[in-house]
């Protein structure tokens, strides 16, 4: 079992990565119904919470069958990050986490989410004064440093530590890698292997196969992983991962019928959670990856892209349905 301060996960978790315009309330619950262990909110901006901007508040949306959920947010002044943890603290997640890891410029300009990888003793100050402003357990999201000539990881892991964080999860790239190159997991079980260190140490980056992560697993010895982009579109990477782990068998692939109905779900709850116009909107994004790898599928995606009416929408999944499953008998 692993434990984030008196949350109690399963045996080596696995996480769902916070993604910005994708971990949403209604992602979340199709990733929590294939599986995921601990989730994160989309990142929050601690200025916008302050200033009650509507987008930022409406992020800090929970709902109870998703725990444990954590809500996660970024920001670079101490007040404001100790401000908005209390803010946190009001819808009651299980823990609240912090973004040290964004590598957009927008928010490192402003000295926050990756920015900080410059400045430890900035970092750690931030940590500590989220840690100090709410009783719930604090952990935070990084990165290996800023450029792969200043990788501090190491120092970063023992002093936020020290200063109460309760668990760490480590994206292996470095900020000015942003996504490219290949993850790199060396330094992430280097934190994990240090004597001093006895939170627990979560990898990230690029795991997208139930045999990528048995071999991470295996070989780097962390207490979970965090999965990020293989979930878009694809939440049964969760139970597919388990059950490899489990059996060293595969779970048969998801049929058409699943992905209907995932993506299905997906309006749905979209539409309850956000409201019609916004929900048919923001979904669009994600049928590409819902029907991923299935041939002459353009057509219907560019009509479920297109339509405004939900009715309309879920005609044409009723459609693909027909065609697709006849097809793949
Ligand atoms: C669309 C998108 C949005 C992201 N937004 C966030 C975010 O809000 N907070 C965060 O800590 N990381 C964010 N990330 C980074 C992911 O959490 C994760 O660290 C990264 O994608 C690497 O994991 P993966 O290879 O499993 O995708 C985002 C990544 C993507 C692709």
């Amino acid at each position: 079992m692993v434990k984030i301060g008196t949350i109690e996960l399963p045996e080596f978790p696995l996480l769902l990565a916070p993604m910005e315009d994708v971990s949403d309330p209604p992602f979340r619950r199709l990733c929590k119904e294939h599986g995921a262990d601990l989730m994160y909110s989309e990142f929050i901006s601690s200025e916008g919470l302050i200033r009650d901007a509507m987008k930022s508040r409406q992020k800090l949306d929970i709902f109870d069958y998703e725990r444990p959920v954590g809500i996660q947010i970024f920001g670079g002044d101490e007040e404001a990050m100790a401000m908005s943890a209390k803010i946190v603290e009001t819808v009651n997640p299980d823990l609240v986490d912090i973004n040290f890891g964004c590598p957009v410029k927008k928010v490192v300009c402003k000295g926050a989410g990756a920015g900080v990888l410059k400045d430890i003793d900035l970092m750690v100050r931030l940590t500590k004064a989220v840690v100090n402003s709410t009783s719930l357990p604090v952990t935070v999201k990084t990165r290996l440093g800023w450029d792969e000539d200043s990788i501090n990881i190491y120092e970063v892991a023992e002093r936020l530590q020290d200063v109460g964080i309760k668990a760490l999860t480590i994206h292996g790239r470095t900020r000015a890698q942003m996504y490219k190159g290949e993850a790199d997991w060396e330094p992430i079980a280097k934190v994990k292997n240090n004597p001093r260190i006895s939170i627990p140490i979560f990898g990230n980056g690029d795991i997208d196969s139930p045999e990528k992560a048995l071999e991470y697993k295996n070989k780097y010895g962390l207490d979970g992983i965090m999965i990020g982009r293989a979930a878009i579109g694809y939440p049964w990477i969760f139970n597919e991962i388990k059950h490899f782990f489990a059996t060293g068998e595969h779970l048969p692939a998801p049929t058409i019928e699943d992905r209907v109905k995932a993506a299905s779900n997906h309006l749905t709850w979209s539409i309850d959670w956000k409201g019609e116009r916004v929900g048919v909107v923001e979904t669009r994004r994600h049928y590409t990856n819902y029907f991923k790898g299935i041939p002459h599928f353009k057509e219907y995606r560019q009509r479920m892209v297109t339509l405004d009416n939900p009715a309309d929408v879920y005609a044409v999944l009723d459609e693909v349905l027909e065609k697709f499953s006849i097809v793949s008998q």
